[in-house]
């Protein structure tokens, strides 16, 4: 990012920091752009545009011939309350509905918030097609061999250099490359349990990871989680007394479905008590870098001095989930995770790898960045202005602050997995909420992607369900 961009950026962060605080109220008159430019000390156009981002979010308006005002937020749905869920470990059985649901959401004309695909049309996906093209046209005798773990060294010293926005400094050498981020997550379970172990999760947790649990024959023990502010910590630390614990696994920045991302003080807390509970960490990142304002949070490995965290990402949600670049930063398990990637397949493909690394390096994915989470933030504000008008009454739906994922509690009596048949039969994907949990709880929840589809299509799916909803589903 240039420093004219980060001008800007922290005008708008200075904006947004008075609004939080409540020092700017709904309805209140920013300062005009030449008073801000003079008590900040740049220019009117660095102040224009920071309004302009501002404006982007809704968060203020300009009205003719006063300025620019705080907008008053738009009315919502409530957000659902903290998970209450099982507190024992069980065994996970997911893996059907999984596959099910994954592969019937992506049948053509089908109104797709079943999965969680990002959206693939950003300028920079077509550049990094050119990237792989390019090089695949070029007669080269590396592109056909193996890329051997830890894998590609410009594309993980570009992953390293980026980490850095994340707060979390890391020698390119302790990166290992992955097909996505879904076979770091399994490594990582791989070099700290064994099977029969028992993992604690968030609730409702993704359901590759619930699979991937499944797979390894381990037990998954969920953690009540806020849909805001993440697992409870002290839920947390009394399943560590309760349990043996092999290892913890979460996505603390917009989770998924939650949404939620944790404070900093609490990813700090957590990685502290489990450094002293000698439980290893394994973090999911992989929405970390779509936060839609202010600054990308940090990972909570950037509190991780003894290398308990096992931090776990891809290029899949940011940019091209077709490309399977992956990574994991494995802390003091890199010898581990290098032998059984080795082991488990090999190397990841070549070519891939080194496109990635050049798309990285030519310097231009912060700006797809700032293009992907303006279009994200923008869509998730369409979402809940069509959720609070078209879901009945009795609906929560949670309003994350990064990603393109929303969870949504409907009414009590409400059967998740028959309305999933029955939106899928008029042709809309949704992903019921039984698959997020080991236990099958979520009955009436169901996780919906609002990043994929347009204004247009997002109704029609919305009103697809309020209709079966209607019916009695
Ligand atoms: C939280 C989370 N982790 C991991 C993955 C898997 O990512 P990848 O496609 O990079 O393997 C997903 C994909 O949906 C996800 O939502």
């Amino acid at each position: 990012m240039g420093r004219e961009a980060r001008r800007y950026e922290q005008v708008a962060e200075h904006i947004r920091d008075q609004v939080r605080r409540g020092v700017l109220r709904p309805g209140e008159r920013l300062p005009s752009v030449r008073e801000l430019g003079r008590r900040l000390g740049v220019s009117v156009s660095t102040v224009v545009e920071g309004y302009g981002l501002l404006q982007d979010e809704r968060l203020i308006e300009p009205r003719p011939r006063s300025g620019f005002f705080v907008r008053a937020p738009a009315r919502r749905p409530p957000a659902p309350s903290m998970s209450r869920p099982e507190a024992f470990p069980v065994p996970v059985t997911v893996s059907e509905l999984a596959l099910q649901v994954v592969q019937a959401g992506r049948s053509p004309g089908v109104i797709q918030m079943g999965t969680a695909l990002p959206r693939t049309d950003f300028p920079a996906v077509g550049q990094l097609h050119r990237i792989l093209a390019r090089l695949a046209r070029r007669p080269d005798p590396r592109m056909s061999d193996y890329d051997m773990p830890p894998g590609n060294a410009e594309l993980r010293r570009q992953i390293a250099r980026r980490a850095v926005e994340a707060g979390v400094a890391v020698d390119p050498d302790e990166v290992v490359v992955t097909n996505g981020c879904q076979e770091a997550l399994v490594l990582a379970l791989r070099a700290v349990t064994r099977a029969g172990d028992t993992v604690a999760i968030e609730s409702p947790a993704f359901y590759g990871t619930l699979q991937a649990i499944e797979s390894l024959g381990l037990k998954a023990l969920e953690i009540p989680t806020d849909p805001r502010h993440g697992i409870s910590l002290d839920a947390l630390r009394l399943a560590l007394e309760q349990w043996p614990l092999a290892a913890v696994i979460l996505t603390p920045s917009f989770s998924n479905p939650l949404g939620y991302s944790m404070a900093d003080a609490r990813k700090g807390e957590l990685v502290a008590l489990l450094e002293s509970a000698g439980v290893p960490l394994v973090e999911d990142d992989i929405y970390g870098d779509l936060n839609h304002a202010g600054t990308r949070p940090k990972a909570a490995r950037a509190w991780d001095e003894t290398g308990n965290v096992l931090l776990c990402s891809s290029l899949s949600k940011t940019l091209d989930p077709g490309l399977r670049i992956g990574w994991i930063m494995p802390g003091r398990f890199r010898e581990a995770v290098v032998h059984l990637k080795l082991v488990s397949s090999m190397a990841s493909p070549t070519l891939p790898a080194f496109a990635a690394g050049r798309y990285l390096e030519s310097g231009g994915h912060d700006r797809h960045l700032r293009r992907a989470r303006r279009a994200y933030r923008e869509r998730r504000d369409r979402f809940l202005d069509l959720a609070q008008r078209l879901l009945p009454e009795g609906s929560r739906v949670t309003a994350p602050e990064g990603g393109f994922i929303a969870w949504v509690e409907l009414p009590r009596g409400t059967d998740a997995l028959a309305l999933y048949h029955r939106a899928m039969q008029r042709g809309v994907s949704i992903a019921p909420g039984p698959l997020f949990s080991p236990s099958g709880r979520y009955e009436r929840f169901v996780r919906l992607n609002f990043g994929q589809v347009d204004h247009e299509a997002m109704g029609r799916g919305l009103e697809v369900i309020r209709a079966l909803l209607n019916e009695g589903c």
